[in-house]
Parts: C-alpha cells; structure tokens; sequence
C-alpha cells in the first residue's frame, strides 16, 4: 500500500474510541460470559460485537485489507502477503468479566510481514498507545523514550504467575531462580496492556509461554519504536499467523533473561 499510514492509524483510533464507548457501557448490564478452549478461557457477547464492528469498518474503508481476529475472522489466512489488519477486540477478558478494568482493544496493521501501525487502548484508563513503524511509540500524546538499560535485580518483569506454578517444566526451577533475583513481578492480565507496559517503561520484560498473534502483533510495532527486543524463547523473531513464546525486554536484559526460560512442549 502507497497509503500514509499516519491516516491508517488516525481512523482506527476513532473507530476503536467508539469501540471502546460500547465497552463501557456494555459494563452496566450483565455479560452473557461463555468458556472456549477451557473453563479459564472466557469469551462474552462484547467480544464478538467489537470484532464484527471492528471487521465492518476496515472492509468499508480498506476493501483489499485483509483481517485476523481473535474470535471468528481469517482462520483461512496462510500468508502475511498484502495489508493485514491483526485484532483482539478485548485483550484481557477475564479483566473485564471479574474486574471491568484493565482490559484492552489491540489492532495492529502489517504489510506483507512488517507491522506498520500498532494501537493498544486500555479503555478504562482512556489510555492509548499507539505507534507508526519509525515514527517513534506515544502514550496519548507523549512521545516515549527510547528504551534505557536495566539489571536484573532492578527489573519489573511481567509474568504470569500461572506459569510459576507447572511441575511438568523443564525450566521451572530456573524460573524461580530468575522471580528471585528480580526485583519484583506484576501481573495484568492482558499481555496487550503488558506489552505497552514496557513500551512506556512501566514494565522492564515481559515473559509469557504462549500468546497469539493478536496478543501481540499491535505491541511489536511499538517496542521496535522504542529499542524493546522482543523474541520468542530461541531469540526468532515472533511470528504473526501462529502461537509463539514471547520474551520481551531492553537488550541487555533480554540477554540475561534468555538463560531463564527454555523453549517448551506439551505444557
Ligand atoms: C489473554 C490475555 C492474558 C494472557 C493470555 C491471553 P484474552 O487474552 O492477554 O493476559 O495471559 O495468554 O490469551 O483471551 O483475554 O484476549
Ligand atoms: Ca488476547
Ligand atoms: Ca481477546
């Protein structure tokens, strides 16, 4: 596409605003909440509506676009070739069924394998962070800085404590060992908000063993914008049309943590 995706990425923040008003207000009725691929794994009528919102808009503006959401668009998409929109309609759902906070819209636009815009919007903060490949990452309108380095013992890492707690691991001690010798752990439960977390410094890494492309695909484009390397488990750049482990930190922290965790079957 010749286009400017400055453009690109200014319509989707109004439609994602609007969006995030039928988020909102969906809070003050009750959720039909439904279980997927297992009782942890929540999805509520509001997931479905902001994805087909979402997928009617960027058909109507961007016909030769083509879509992945989390829910029920682009299952049959094999390749990156083209304009692809990736989207989580809510990125931390369990957030919004038991907490109604912390819970995002992520959309990330890609060209033919290279994530041009990425858009987090933590709707409940009114938070948006938003990027444009080389055009640097913003929170609302601040531009962040490039990322600084930071030592383990000084560093927030971002993780899941679920994954602390499986017996199966091969690398479960080495975990232990790397939450001990941090300076602490949070957890937010949406890797969307994790992500732009350690865009804007929030967050020093962020760790988890199994993410989709819509989890992450927006946050990629903003931490190449500020120096955050972000990898699967080997050091391979994630890919976009599959599940991957996701390490991402500041270089040298990425170095350090990459003795840590260990690629995994079967968990
Ligand atoms: C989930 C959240 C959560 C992460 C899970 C994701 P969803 O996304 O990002 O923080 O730990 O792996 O599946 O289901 O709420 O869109
Ligand atoms: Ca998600
Ligand atoms: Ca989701």
């Amino acid at each position: 596409m010749t286009g400017n995706w400055n453009d690109v990425k200014s319509t989707a923040v109004l439609w994602m605003d609007e969006a995030g008003k039928m988020l909102k207000e969906s809070l003050s009725r009750s959720l039909h909440v439904e279980q997927k691929s297992n009782p942890n794994d929540l999805v509520t009528e509001m997931d479905i509506k902001i994805e087909r919102f979402l997928k009617e808009r960027i058909e109507n503006t961007f016909p030769s676009h083509r879509i992945l959401g989390e829910e029920e668009t682009g299952a049959n998409i094999k390749t990156t070739d083209g304009v692809l929109w990736i989207i989580d309609p809510i990125d931390g759902t369990t957030n919004f069924v038991h907490q109604k906070f912390n819970f995002a819209i992520s959309v990330a636009v890609v060209e033919n394998g290279v994530g041009k815009v990425g858009i987090i919007y933590n709707v409940m903060q009114d938070e948006w962070f938003t990027a444009v490949e080389g055009e640097g990452a913003f929170l609302n309108e601040r531009r962040l800085p490039a990322a600084t380095e930071v030592d383990l013992p000084e560093a927030i890492i971002g993780l899941n404590g679920r994954w602390l707690a499986r017996e199966t691991r091969r690398d479960e001690q080495s975990l232990h060992t790397m939450v001990r010798k941090s300076r602490s752990v949070r957890s937010y439960g949406s890797a969307a908000i994790e992500l732009a977390y350690v865009a804007c410094g929030r967050l020093d890494s962020y760790i988890s063993f199994h993410l989709s492309p819509w989890d992450y695909a927006a946050g990629l484009v903003m931490l190449k914008e500020v120096g955050i390397i972000v990898t699967d488990f080997k050091g391979k750049p994630l890919p976009l049309l599959t599940w991957s482990p996701l390490l991402a930190a500041r270089p040298h922290l990425h170095d350090q943590l990459s003795l840590y965790v260990h690629d995994h079957r079967g968990f």
